[in-house]
């Protein structure tokens, strides 16, 4: 008999999970709560539990024999969803609340990577503004400003000038505008280089790094406009060698994971690191306790093994066997609401995609009406395709996006560019 998995979550990076776990011959039964409508094109069944109701996730399991449970978002982790699991005598796959601090608190992380001797920005911590001011005024600009909270990717200001710098603490530790994410404020070294994620299955001191992947986070070409939580990537990144990223495992990845360990926090799951490849080699931006909403659209693709395999390896404390294509690119473009991420009209028609071949659509914010899908949110879905070369790859992806009625959203034309110039 196949596997039972449950995903939790209900973006377009819950939707590349749960359709590439359905995909194995191993499973027989993908659930996903809450998902959303367009899951169901692959056979994913919704159940309607909200994911902060871990009691009602747990008692769904047991009824439904549930094997195991991939938790996709950060916030569940944080409330330690996987901790509650585990107690009630279940598999979920997932940091522990106290390893998904990682991603929790911004200070915490730059602890660790101190301590562990983790290349990253300099930085100092500061709870009273008028001390950060001083330490702004004294360093200059640029220089980047964040929360240390979660906030929704809306926590980091890179200010160009002092006066930007001096705004941004203002609104984090006087007016409070990012609550109590807000109230601890990071201050570290502006860094210039082409940015990148890596991420890697983690069990304890096991890493298993990924094939890499590149967001596009600002929400129009040339990196213009407001951030956003990723407008497209693209995997992997011929501009990036592999002996850099390499270096990334060796000085960053393992590291880490070593630290987590000796702090009595070690990381099971999956370990996302922002790394920006600085004329002195890679430094970390940021950790995320998770997989990345848009990169695992296109790195799911690069895989070659058995993805509900290697979690079940993961969990079962099995040896799990990780190939990844050798050759070929995966491009994802986010179709947003006009607006995004700011203000934005919910109810936009979504096109019926056929014939799609080897491309594929992952869903977001969408829900049904009558036998169509419209908009329900400002990230409404992804279109990924692959190609022997990035270009192929981007003229495939482009082929469907030109040719559909986007009226009310926008995507943009330029995802990959920075692969594709080199
Ligand atoms: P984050 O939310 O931490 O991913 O940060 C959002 C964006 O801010 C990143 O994708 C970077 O483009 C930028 N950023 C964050 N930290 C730095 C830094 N120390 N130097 C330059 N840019 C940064
Ligand atoms: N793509 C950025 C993130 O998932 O945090």
């Amino acid at each position: 008999m196949g596997l039972t998995i449950l995903v939790i979550g209900s973006g377009g990076r819950e939707h590349a999970i749960a359709q590439k776990l359905i995909q194995s011959p191993k499973v027989a039964t993908v659930f996903c709560a809450k998902g959303n409508a367009g899951m169901k094109k692959d056979g994913i069944q919704l159940v309607d539990i909200a994911e902060d109701d871990h009691s009602g996730l747990i008692k769904f399991a047991k009824e439904h024999s549930v094997d195991w449970t991939f938790v996709g978002p950060e916030i569940p982790l944080l409330n330690g969803i996987v901790d509650d699991f585990k107690a009630a005598g279940l598999l979920a796959f997932g940091p522990v609340k106290a390893a998904a601090f990682i991603e929790g608190s911004k200070d915490f992380a730059k602890t660790i990577m101190k301590k562990y001797k983790v290349p990253t920005a300099n930085h100092q911590t500061f709870f009273d503004f008028e001390k950060a001011r001083a330490y702004v005024m004294k360093k200059g600009a640029p220089i980047v400003i964040k929360a240390d909270g979660l906030a929704a990717g809306k926590g980091v200001v890179v200010a160009m000038t002092v006066e930007e710098a001096v705004e941004a603490l203002n609104d984090m530790l006087e007016q409070n505008k990012f609550g109590s994410s807000g109230a601890k404020v990071i201050v570290e070294e502006f860094l210039s280089g082409e940015e990148f994620s890596l991420l890697a299955f983690v069990r304890e001191q096991e890493v298993y790094p990924m094939v890499i992947a590149q967001d596009h986070k600002r929400a129009y070409e040339n990196d213009l406009g407001p951030n956003t939580g990723g407008m497209g990537a693209y995997s992997p990144c011929p501009q990036i060698s592999d002996e850099l990223v390499k270096k990334a495992v060796e000085t960053i990845l393992k590291p880490t994971v070593q630290g987590m360990i000796a702090e009595g926090r070690a990381f099971t799951g999956i370990l996302y690191a922002g790394l920006i490849a600085t004329e002195t080699g890679p430094k970390v931006i940021e950790f995320n306790a998770r997989f990345g909403d848009p990169e695992t659209q296109v790195v799911l693709q690069r895989l070659e093994s058995d993805f509900a395999q290697i979690i079940d390896d993961l969990l079962r404390g099995n040896k799990p066997e990780i190939k990844w294509k050798k050759a070929g690119y995966s491009i994802g473009v986010v179709v947003a609401a006009e607006g995004y991420p700011g203000e934005y009209q919910k109810g936009h028609h979504i096109p019926s995609f056929s014939d799609l071949g080897s491309k594929h659509v992952y869903y977001a914010g969408v829900k049904e009406q009558g036998n169509q899908f419209i908009s329900d949110g400002g990230r409404i879905y992804l279109v990924e395709a692959s190609g022997d070369t990035l270009e192929k790859a981007r003229q495939a992806v482009y082929s469907v996006l030109d040719n559909v009625e986007t009226q009310g959203t926008f995507y943009r034309k330029d995802i990959g560019f920075k692969g594709i110039d080199k």
